[in-house]
Parts: C-alpha cells; structure tokens; sequence
C-alpha cells in the first residue's frame, strides 16, 4: 500500500560532467523496476544538468536544502520557488550534516518545511539521534521533540508531500548500520508518534525511509521489516551500479 522509495543523497560530490554520467549510467540498470520509487539530490549546481539527463526515465529530482523565504536579500540562498524552477520535485530537509555543521535546529527546520510543502515540494524530512543520545537512553525523546518541533503547524492534509527518513548520526558514513530489530523498533515509534499527533490513517499513509549505511546486502533485510518503506542513501548512491542494486532488492522484497 506504500511505494517504496529509494533516494540518493549525493552529498558534496560529483562535478555536473560526472553527475550526468552517473545518471547516464543508472537509467538503463534501473528502467525495469516500476514498483519502487527513485529519488536522485546532486549539489545545486547540478541539478539543471541532472534534470536534463533524466529526461522521462521516471527517477525524480531533490535538493538537499532549502531556504524558506521565496526570495530577497539573502545572500547564498535557494528558494523552494527556485528548485521547482530547475525541476526538483522533491527536497531534503534536516540532514543531520546539517544540523551539525550548519546550524540547522528545529525551528528552522520546521520553516524550511513548511515553505517547502507550500512551494508544492516533496520533503524528504530527516530525523535521527546521536550515539550519546541513544546510549544514554534518549532516542525516542529525541524523535518525538525533532518530529513534534518540525511538524508544527504542519497540516494532515498535506501528508502526500512529507516522507521522513529516519537516518541514526551514528550510523552515517560509519559502515555501521542499525539492526534490522533497531530500525524497525525505531520505525514503529515514528508511525505510532504520527497517530498520536495526527491519525492512524495519516500514520499508515506516510512512507519512512532507513537511513544510515545502506548497501545492496543489507537493504533486503530492512525493506522486509513491516514499518521501513525505502531508504536514503548516501556513500552507495555515488556508484551506478551499487545504487541499482539497492533499488532492484527493495523492489524484490516488495
Ligand atoms: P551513508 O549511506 O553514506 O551512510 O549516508 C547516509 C546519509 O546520510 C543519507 O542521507
């Protein structure tokens, strides 16, 4: 009943040349697979040249950020209004790598989003706890106060526009993936967090992703987990191949 989606977040990587010859390479290893939907987020500064070469291949376009004024005096900047402009259907929103090295907390996260979902954007919402945060117990206070401070003002109505990808920090770039128990544990408070806050027909609709190391010999054993819809992919997206592999298991497991 939720489409699975498989997104790639290309971080800082990738000149427009070797973007486009990543996705030039990825059409044909994924043009058979119709049941999973593929989300790509290069840098802004290839997004034009990504959306030409994914022509009517079906694979979607992200940002991985966005600000949350339409435009104005500020410097370094993109809008929503700017992104749907160069043909991005959807945008990251609340990388951890953001709200560790940028700044970004739930407040402005929660504007971001909001602008975003108002832009007629898809948000790929991330949430996740730190290792101290979830050794010292606190992992599902941390969810709760980054699901409940982002999603404020946030309305039912509007649910066909928000994923949320729950990507724990420790399990980031580390080769350290969260057990298929852990995230699946994880995924269950979320869904059972946005029944409380909304309904459980708004929480059965929305899809969550895993992320956090994700590769083509651990994606099976996630996507069979009852709660985990796809995931956000980081290190892996970067290689045709290992990011098509990720696609074509999550859409065997379905
Ligand atoms: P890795 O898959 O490289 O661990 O990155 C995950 C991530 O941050 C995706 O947004």
């Amino acid at each position: 009943m939720r489409k699975p989606v498989i997104a790639g977040n290309w971080k800082l990587y990738n000149s427009t040349a070797e973007a486009v010859k990543l996705i030039d390479e990825l059409i044909p290893l994924v043009s058979d697979t119709a049941l999973t939907e593929i989300v790509v987020a290069p840098a802004f500064t290839a997004l034009s040249a990504v959306k030409k070469a994914l022509a009517d291949s079906g694979i979607q376009l992200a940002a991985q950020d966005c600000f949350w004024e339409e435009e104005g005096a500020y410097t370094g900047e993109v809008s929503p209004m700017m992104l749907t402009d160069v043909g991005c259907s959807h945008v990251l929103i609340g990388h951890s790598e953001r709200r560790q090295f940028f700044g970004e907390t739930d407040k402005t996260v929660n504007k971001k989003l909001k602008a975003a979902i108002a832009g007629r954007l898809t948000v790929i919402f991330c949430i996740g706890e730190t290792l101290a945060e979830r050794e010292s117990g606190n992992t599902f206070a941390v969810l709760r106060r980054q699901i409940a401070e982002a999603l404020t003002g946030f309305s039912e109505t509007e649910s066909d526009r928000l994923i949320i990808a729950y990507e724990p920090v420790w399990a980031i770039g580390t080769g350290k993936t969260a057990s298929e128990g852990q995230a699946q544990e994880t995924h269950a408070f979320i869904r059972q967090l946005l029944s409380e806050l909304y309904s459980p027909d708004m929480a059965s609709r929305i899809r969550i992703l895993y992320g956090g190391s994700v590769k083509a010999d651990n994606i099976g054993g996630l996507m069979s987990q009852p709660d985990i819809d796809g995931a956000l992919v980081g290190g892996a997206s970067l290689k045709a191949e290992s990011f098509a592999a990720i696609v074509r298991f999550a859409e065997f497991q379905e």
